[in-house]
């Protein structure tokens, strides 16, 4: 049974397989120690998860440095990532379901989802953290820290910039760690490597050559002097003070 389980049949397997250990344990209360805990609340989504919806960044088409030629277009890679996810989601749920989970094709789309989901989430992080002004209030608690790690924000600035010089195609991430407080620029190989576990994304910036070159041919710098200028820090330091708040838990 395990092995043919995925999403809403594992989910399920689960809630009945802890609902017979908290019976057994409701059962033995009376001869055994009653200091056990109570079994904890298992609530989960049988059916599976919803469809992932891609989301309406509209709101960027004309702003400073990207033509909406190049944002569209980049749009509709966004929207294929997601509606990629999907499909993958959907396949792999069949496969398991007729019992195909052991096969090349479920472990080749297995590899893929990373792909597809990743290049939809980090989309999303890119689109969400532009249309701002550009500017980082040296008072936020942001602008702090990355002056505090990096000696100032300007050497910070200046290592982002060269992570995303970085040859090849990726992406530069800053990221938070809940466990040190660190903020590390990161580059991502593609859309699914290189990623530090458990951090949290603050900013994202594309640097496939879909993201410039229709606008700035080889020249990535300028495109990434154009994304600084666009950065909305207000999303940025809303990220970064969730994820404090959230490691200080
Ligand atoms: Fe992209």
């Amino acid at each position: 049974m395990m092995g043919r389980c995925f999403l809403g049949l594992l989910c399920a397997g689960l809630v009945m397989h802890g609902a017979a250990l908290a019976t057994n344990s409701k059962n033995n209360l009376t001869s055994k120690s009653v200091s056990q805990p109570a079994a904890p609340k298992v609530t989960v989504a049988v059916q599976g998860p919803a469809e992932f919806k891609a989301k309406d960044f509209s709101h960027l088409l004309g702003m400073k440095g990207f033509s909406d030629k190049l944002l569209n277009l980049h749009f509709t890679l966004y929207q294929g990532y997601v509606k990629n996810a999907n499909a993958l989601t959907q396949k792999l749920r069949e496969l398991s379901e007729s019992g195909k989970d052991r096969t090349p094709e479920y472990a080749g789309l297995k590899r893929m989802y990373g792909w597809e989901f990743d290049g939809m989430r980090l989309h999303e992080y890119y689109f969400g953290n532009l249309g701002g002004d550009g500017q980082l209030s040296p008072d936020s608690a942001l602008y702090k820290a990355l002056a505090d790690q990096y000696g100032s924000y300007d050497k910070w600035k200046e290592d982002f910039v060269a992570t995303g010089m970085i040859r090849g195609i990726g992406w530069a991430v800053l990221y938070f760690d809940p466990i040190y407080g660190r903020l590390t620029n990161t580059w991502l190989n593609e859309h699914d490597l290189g990623h530090l576990a458990g951090n949290t994304p603050i900013i994202a910036m594309d640097v496939f050559e879909h993201a410039y070159m229709p606008e700035y041919g080889l020249d990535r710098g300028k495109y990434i002097e154009a994304y600084f200028d666009n950065i909305d820090w207000h999303v940025a330091t809303e990220r970064y003070n969730k994820a404090v708040e959230n490691a200080a838990k």
